[in-house]
């Protein structure tokens, strides 16, 4: 990581001799430079020590970074690029320099084009705040860039479906507004996604949103991409499995499926399903 970074600087070398060095920089905001705490999990170890405060995002304090920043973790754990943590820091904990460095407009493409169809399998969209033309050109301004080619896209095609990927359930918690008990009937192909139809028989073992008991009764989940990827889980039908979900609209999304075991994992898993704050969703991801 440390050596993305300095190698993003070493693209920039060249402006500091050129003209650009007058120029005024329109940023006016006193910021301060902080220790990246530890409980920044976003940012700590991201190759750098210290970051702006104003951040990039206009966070003026620590406390405000920490709890925006703490919805991207899972992006950054997914490993769908290896620059997204580079990216995102950037812009919640920028290196401390006289001024801000933005993400070049690069490296916010091939992130967001590598990482945006997990998001979207959530139903979450790339966030206006990370549209990538707000961010400059390598060629226009000093930026931090991508530096190496990109390794695995999420889009792979032999890959496991984000949602049925098993070691990331954890993950999935804060996507999740309802869990259950219950079978598989059967899927069907709808485009690009499958609609997975449960039996009639569930239990209940979350509910955060307001969903209804008639909902649940007749409950069809989209796997978003799911015609695309492979879901194992999908494919086993006498097994109870954990079931979790969210709803988008009028449409409700499978976020999470797992065998149902008698494991302590397992137990833990739902103890921390059941007792997981997930403080709204953050307004970013929405
Ligand atoms: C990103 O910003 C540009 C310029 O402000 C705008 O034209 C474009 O529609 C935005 N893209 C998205 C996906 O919102
Ligand atoms: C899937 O991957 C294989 C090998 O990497 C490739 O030959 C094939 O064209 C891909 N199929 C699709 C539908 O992308
Ligand atoms: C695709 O995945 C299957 C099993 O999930 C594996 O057997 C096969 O070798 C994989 N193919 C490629 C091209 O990775």
């Amino acid at each position: 990581m440390k050596m993305l970074v300095l190698l993003g600087f070493f693209c920039l070398v060249p402006w500091l001799g050129s003209s650009e060095y007058e120029y005024v920089w329109r940023d006016s905001t006193t910021r301060s430079c902080k220790e990246i705490p530890v409980d920044l999990r976003l940012c700590h170890g991201v190759g750098y020590a210290d970051m702006l405060l104003p951040n990039l995002l206009d966070h003026e304090s620590m406390a405000e970074v920490k709890q925006q920043a703490a919805s991207w973790v899972p992006l950054v754990q997914r490993r769908c690029h290896h620059g997204t943590q580079i990216f995102l820091c950037a812009l919640f904990a920028p290196v401390c320099m006289e001024r801000p460095v933005q993400p070049c407009r690069e490296l916010c493409v091939s992130v967001r084009d590598a990482c945006s169809p997990i998001m979207t399998a959530y139903g979450f969209s790339w966030p206006e705040m990370f549209n990538c033309s707000r961010f400059p050109e390598e060629e226009q301004e000093m930026c931090i860039d991508r530096t190496t080619p990109s390794t695995r896209s999420a889009s792979d095609n032999n890959s496991t479906c984000p949602q049925c990927d098993h070691d990331l359930v954890l993950e999935h918690m804060c996507a999740t507004e309802f869990a259950f008990k219950t079978k598989i009937k059967e899927t069907s192909v709808d485009g690009s996604d499958l609609t997975v139809f449960l039996q009639k028989k569930k239990k209940l073992v979350m509910r955060r949103g307001d969903l209804s008991s008639d909902e649940i009764k007749n409950l069809e989940l989209r796997l978003i991409n799911g015609a695309k990827c492979p879901c194992p889980q999908l494919d086993e039908r006498r097994h109870p499995y954990l079931i979790m979900g969210r709803r988008v609209g009028q449409r409700h999304l499978l976020t999470g499926i797992r065998r149902w075991d008698k494991s302590n994992q397992f137990k833990n898993l739902l103890k921390q399903l059941k007792s997981q704050k997930c403080s709204a969703y953050n307004p970013a991801f929405k």
